[in-house]
Protein backbone atom coordinates (compact mmCIF):
# COMPACT_ATOMS: atom_id res chain seq x y z
CA UNK A 1 0.00 0.00 0.00
CA UNK A 2 1.29 3.81 -0.36
CA UNK A 3 3.37 4.93 1.95
CA UNK A 4 2.50 8.81 1.56
CA UNK A 5 -0.38 10.09 4.23
CA UNK A 6 -3.23 11.03 2.24
CA UNK A 7 -5.48 14.30 2.90
CA UNK A 8 -8.89 14.13 1.52
CA UNK A 9 -10.94 17.45 1.29
CA UNK A 10 -14.40 17.21 1.78
CA UNK A 11 -15.83 20.44 0.31
CA UNK A 12 -19.96 19.16 0.70
CA UNK A 13 -22.14 21.33 -0.28
CA UNK A 14 -19.60 24.82 -0.53
CA UNK A 15 -19.26 27.21 -2.43
CA UNK A 16 -22.37 28.30 -4.48
CA UNK A 17 -20.47 29.13 -8.01
CA UNK A 18 -18.06 27.85 -10.22
CA UNK A 19 -15.94 31.07 -10.22
CA UNK A 20 -15.71 30.61 -6.62
CA UNK A 21 -14.85 27.02 -6.85
CA UNK A 22 -12.23 27.65 -9.26
CA UNK A 23 -10.46 30.36 -7.54
CA UNK A 24 -10.32 27.89 -4.86
CA UNK A 25 -9.01 25.61 -6.24
CA UNK A 26 -6.40 26.97 -8.69
CA UNK A 27 -5.22 28.37 -5.41
CA UNK A 28 -4.69 25.42 -4.02
CA UNK A 29 -3.04 24.10 -6.62
CA UNK A 30 -0.91 26.36 -6.91
CA UNK A 31 0.12 26.79 -2.63
CA UNK A 32 0.59 23.28 -2.85
CA UNK A 33 2.33 22.18 -5.98
CA UNK A 34 5.60 21.67 -3.98
CA UNK A 35 4.83 19.35 -1.61
CA UNK A 36 5.31 16.08 -2.95
CA UNK A 37 5.02 13.96 0.34
CA UNK A 38 0.96 14.12 0.96
CA UNK A 39 -1.44 13.00 -1.70
CA UNK A 40 -4.34 15.70 -1.68
CA UNK A 41 -7.36 14.98 -2.71
CA UNK A 42 -10.24 17.31 -3.31
CA UNK A 43 -13.59 16.03 -3.58
CA UNK A 44 -15.84 19.07 -4.51
CA UNK A 45 -19.41 19.15 -5.18
CA UNK A 46 -20.10 17.01 -8.81
CA UNK A 47 -21.14 20.23 -10.97
CA UNK A 48 -17.42 21.24 -10.57
CA UNK A 49 -15.59 18.04 -10.91
CA UNK A 50 -15.18 18.53 -14.81
CA UNK A 51 -13.48 21.90 -14.74
CA UNK A 52 -10.98 20.59 -12.58
CA UNK A 53 -9.96 18.26 -14.20
CA UNK A 54 -7.07 19.25 -16.55
CA UNK A 55 -5.88 20.88 -13.36
CA UNK A 56 -5.38 17.32 -11.63
CA UNK A 57 -1.58 16.11 -10.93
CA UNK A 58 0.21 13.60 -9.35
CA UNK A 59 -0.36 14.67 -6.20
CA UNK A 60 -3.62 16.50 -6.52
CA UNK A 61 -6.09 14.36 -7.33
CA UNK A 62 -9.93 14.36 -7.46
CA UNK A 63 -12.72 12.70 -5.51
CA UNK A 64 -16.75 12.72 -5.74
CA UNK A 65 -19.15 12.83 -2.20
CA UNK A 66 -21.14 10.10 -3.33
CA UNK A 67 -22.29 8.27 -6.63
CA UNK A 68 -25.77 5.49 -7.43
CA UNK A 69 -24.44 2.09 -7.32
CA UNK A 70 -25.79 1.36 -11.14
CA UNK A 71 -23.26 2.16 -13.90
CA UNK A 72 -26.64 3.44 -15.79
CA UNK A 73 -30.01 3.72 -16.78
CA UNK A 74 -33.08 4.89 -15.36
CA UNK A 75 -32.10 6.55 -11.74
CA UNK A 76 -33.37 10.20 -12.00
CA UNK A 77 -31.03 11.98 -10.64
CA UNK A 78 -28.14 9.95 -9.74
CA UNK A 79 -24.68 10.05 -10.92
CA UNK A 80 -22.71 6.45 -11.47
CA UNK A 81 -19.24 5.52 -10.78
CA UNK A 82 -18.61 4.90 -14.30
CA UNK A 83 -19.44 8.32 -15.13
CA UNK A 84 -17.30 9.50 -12.64
CA UNK A 85 -14.29 7.05 -13.52
CA UNK A 86 -14.59 8.03 -17.21
CA UNK A 87 -14.45 11.62 -16.21
CA UNK A 88 -11.06 10.89 -14.21
CA UNK A 89 -11.73 10.67 -10.87
CA UNK A 90 -10.06 8.36 -8.77
CA UNK A 91 -11.98 8.56 -5.44
CA UNK A 92 -15.52 8.07 -4.06
CA UNK A 93 -16.52 9.35 -0.65
CA UNK A 94 -19.39 6.42 0.56
CA UNK A 95 -21.31 6.51 3.78
CA UNK A 96 -20.77 9.59 5.00
CA UNK A 97 -22.84 10.58 7.97
CA UNK A 98 -24.36 13.35 6.11
CA UNK A 99 -25.69 11.02 3.69
CA UNK A 100 -27.16 8.60 6.07
CA UNK A 101 -28.81 11.24 7.70
CA UNK A 102 -30.69 13.43 5.50
CA UNK A 103 -30.23 11.09 2.27
CA UNK A 104 -31.83 8.20 4.17
CA UNK A 105 -28.86 6.12 3.08
CA UNK A 106 -29.03 2.76 4.47
CA UNK A 107 -25.62 -0.08 5.00
CA UNK A 108 -27.12 -1.97 2.28
CA UNK A 109 -27.11 1.06 -0.37
CA UNK A 110 -23.72 1.52 0.92
CA UNK A 111 -22.44 -2.06 0.70
CA UNK A 112 -24.22 -1.91 -3.48
CA UNK A 113 -22.22 1.15 -3.78
CA UNK A 114 -18.93 0.17 -3.04
CA UNK A 115 -19.04 -2.74 -5.12
CA UNK A 116 -19.93 -0.51 -7.94
CA UNK A 117 -17.11 1.67 -6.96
CA UNK A 118 -14.68 -1.17 -6.66
CA UNK A 119 -15.65 -2.71 -10.07
CA UNK A 120 -15.17 0.44 -11.79
CA UNK A 121 -11.44 0.41 -10.62
CA UNK A 122 -11.72 3.61 -8.14
CA UNK A 123 -11.29 3.64 -4.48
CA UNK A 124 -14.20 4.42 -2.36
CA UNK A 125 -13.51 5.86 1.03
CA UNK A 126 -15.80 4.05 3.29
CA UNK A 127 -16.69 6.42 6.36
CA UNK A 128 -17.93 5.29 9.49
CA UNK A 129 -18.51 6.56 13.10
CA UNK A 130 -20.63 6.58 15.68
CA UNK A 131 -23.11 8.73 17.37
CA UNK A 132 -22.79 10.99 20.94
CA UNK A 133 -24.98 8.62 22.32
CA UNK A 134 -23.65 5.36 21.64
CA UNK A 135 -20.77 6.80 22.81
CA UNK A 136 -22.18 7.22 26.17
CA UNK A 137 -23.53 4.04 25.95
CA UNK A 138 -20.15 2.59 25.62
CA UNK A 139 -21.41 1.16 21.67
CA UNK A 140 -19.04 2.84 19.17
CA UNK A 141 -16.86 -0.68 18.51
CA UNK A 142 -20.53 -1.91 18.17
CA UNK A 143 -21.34 -0.02 15.77
CA UNK A 144 -17.89 0.16 13.88
CA UNK A 145 -18.13 -3.42 13.48
CA UNK A 146 -21.58 -3.10 11.89
CA UNK A 147 -21.12 -0.40 9.70
CA UNK A 148 -17.93 -2.01 8.60
CA UNK A 149 -19.46 -5.52 8.18
CA UNK A 150 -22.51 -4.28 6.65
CA UNK A 151 -21.09 -2.13 4.20
CA UNK A 152 -17.94 -4.21 2.74
CA UNK A 153 -20.44 -7.59 2.78
CA UNK A 154 -20.31 -7.01 -1.27
CA UNK A 155 -16.27 -7.37 -1.20
CA UNK A 156 -14.04 -9.59 -1.20
CA UNK A 157 -10.06 -8.26 -0.75
CA UNK A 158 -9.98 -5.01 -2.32
CA UNK A 159 -8.29 -1.52 -2.27
CA UNK A 160 -10.48 0.66 0.11
CA UNK A 161 -9.52 3.66 2.43
CA UNK A 162 -11.62 3.72 5.31
CA UNK A 163 -12.90 7.08 7.24
CA UNK A 164 -13.36 6.86 10.88
CA UNK A 165 -15.57 9.98 11.19
CA UNK A 166 -17.00 10.17 15.08
CA UNK A 167 -20.20 12.04 13.99
CA UNK A 168 -20.25 13.60 17.34
CA UNK A 169 -16.81 15.21 15.92
CA UNK A 170 -18.20 16.15 12.61
CA UNK A 171 -18.18 20.00 12.27
CA UNK A 172 -18.46 20.54 15.64
CA UNK A 173 -15.04 21.76 16.62
CA UNK A 174 -15.15 19.19 19.03
CA UNK A 175 -12.59 16.65 17.68
CA UNK A 176 -11.86 12.95 19.25
CA UNK A 177 -8.61 13.24 20.46
CA UNK A 178 -6.31 11.67 18.56
CA UNK A 179 -4.93 8.94 21.43
CA UNK A 180 -8.59 8.05 21.12
CA UNK A 181 -9.00 8.24 17.27
CA UNK A 182 -5.57 6.02 17.24
CA UNK A 183 -7.43 3.48 19.38
CA UNK A 184 -10.06 3.29 16.72
CA UNK A 185 -8.21 2.89 13.55
CA UNK A 186 -6.11 0.02 15.33
CA UNK A 187 -9.47 -1.85 15.98
CA UNK A 188 -10.65 -1.20 12.57
CA UNK A 189 -7.59 -2.48 10.94
CA UNK A 190 -7.98 -5.67 13.06
CA UNK A 191 -11.35 -6.33 11.76
CA UNK A 192 -9.97 -5.48 8.06
CA UNK A 193 -7.55 -7.32 8.23
CA UNK A 194 -8.35 -10.33 10.31
CA UNK A 195 -12.38 -10.56 9.97
CA UNK A 196 -12.86 -8.91 6.53
CA UNK A 197 -9.57 -10.25 4.76
CA UNK A 198 -9.28 -6.58 3.82
CA UNK A 199 -5.21 -6.57 3.42
CA UNK A 200 -5.06 -3.58 0.70
CA UNK A 201 -6.62 -1.11 2.84
CA UNK A 202 -5.84 2.59 4.48
CA UNK A 203 -7.82 4.10 6.99
CA UNK A 204 -7.75 7.68 7.95
CA UNK A 205 -9.42 10.07 10.71
CA UNK A 206 -12.05 12.98 10.24
CA UNK A 207 -13.82 15.38 12.22
CA UNK A 208 -13.23 18.95 12.98
CA UNK A 209 -9.39 18.72 11.79
CA UNK A 210 -7.83 21.72 11.20
CA UNK A 211 -3.80 22.90 10.78
CA UNK A 212 -3.44 22.84 14.65
CA UNK A 213 -4.24 19.35 14.89
CA UNK A 214 -3.33 17.17 12.26
CA UNK A 215 0.15 16.80 12.95
CA UNK A 216 -0.87 15.31 15.86
CA UNK A 217 -3.10 12.92 14.61
CA UNK A 218 -0.57 11.57 11.91
CA UNK A 219 2.51 11.23 14.32
CA UNK A 220 0.12 7.90 15.10
CA UNK A 221 1.70 5.28 12.25
CA UNK A 222 -1.73 3.45 12.10
CA UNK A 223 -3.42 7.04 11.03
CA UNK A 224 -2.96 7.11 7.40
CA UNK A 225 -4.12 10.14 6.53
CA UNK A 226 -7.30 12.42 7.42
CA UNK A 227 -10.76 13.64 5.38
CA UNK A 228 -10.71 17.19 6.31
CA UNK A 229 -14.64 19.27 5.98
CA UNK A 230 -14.90 23.08 6.75
CA UNK A 231 -11.32 23.50 6.89
CA UNK A 232 -10.46 22.80 3.55
CA UNK A 233 -12.40 26.00 2.87
CA UNK A 234 -10.06 28.12 3.55
CA UNK A 235 -7.10 28.44 0.75
CA UNK A 236 -4.94 29.23 3.64
CA UNK A 237 -5.76 27.06 6.20
CA UNK A 238 -5.92 24.38 4.21
CA UNK A 239 -2.29 25.45 2.93
CA UNK A 240 -1.36 25.39 6.75
CA UNK A 241 -3.07 21.64 6.99
CA UNK A 242 -1.01 20.39 3.94
CA UNK A 243 2.51 21.85 5.47
CA UNK A 244 1.87 20.77 8.92
CA UNK A 245 1.50 17.11 7.16
CA UNK A 246 4.30 17.30 5.19
CA UNK A 247 6.48 18.59 8.04
CA UNK A 248 4.95 15.84 10.66
CA UNK A 249 6.45 13.08 7.95
CA UNK A 250 9.71 14.59 7.77
CA UNK A 251 10.03 15.02 11.22
CA UNK A 252 9.42 11.30 11.64
CA UNK A 253 11.71 10.18 9.08
CA UNK A 254 14.46 12.40 10.34
CA UNK A 255 13.89 10.73 14.00
CA UNK A 256 14.53 7.14 12.27
P1 LIG B 1 -15.37 18.63 9.38
O1 LIG B 1 -16.01 17.54 8.39
O2 LIG B 1 -13.87 18.59 9.13
O3 LIG B 1 -16.00 19.92 9.00
O4 LIG B 1 -15.69 18.20 10.77
C1 LIG B 1 -15.40 16.31 8.17
C2 LIG B 1 -16.28 15.48 7.28
O5 LIG B 1 -17.51 15.58 7.39
O6 LIG B 1 -15.81 14.73 6.43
Amino acid sequence: MENNKIIIANWKMNPVSSKEAESLFSSLKKEIKNIKDIETVICPPFIYLANFLKSKTKNLKLGSQNCFWENQGAYTGEISPLMLKNLGVEYIIIGHSEQRNYSGETDEMIAKKIKAVIENGLTPVLCVGETLEQKKNELAKKIIEKQLEQGLFLISNSKIIVAYEPVWAIGTGNDCQPEEASEMIRFIKYLLNSKFHILNSRVIYGGSVDSKDIADYLKYPEIEGALVGGASLGIEEFKKIINEASKSIKTKSASK
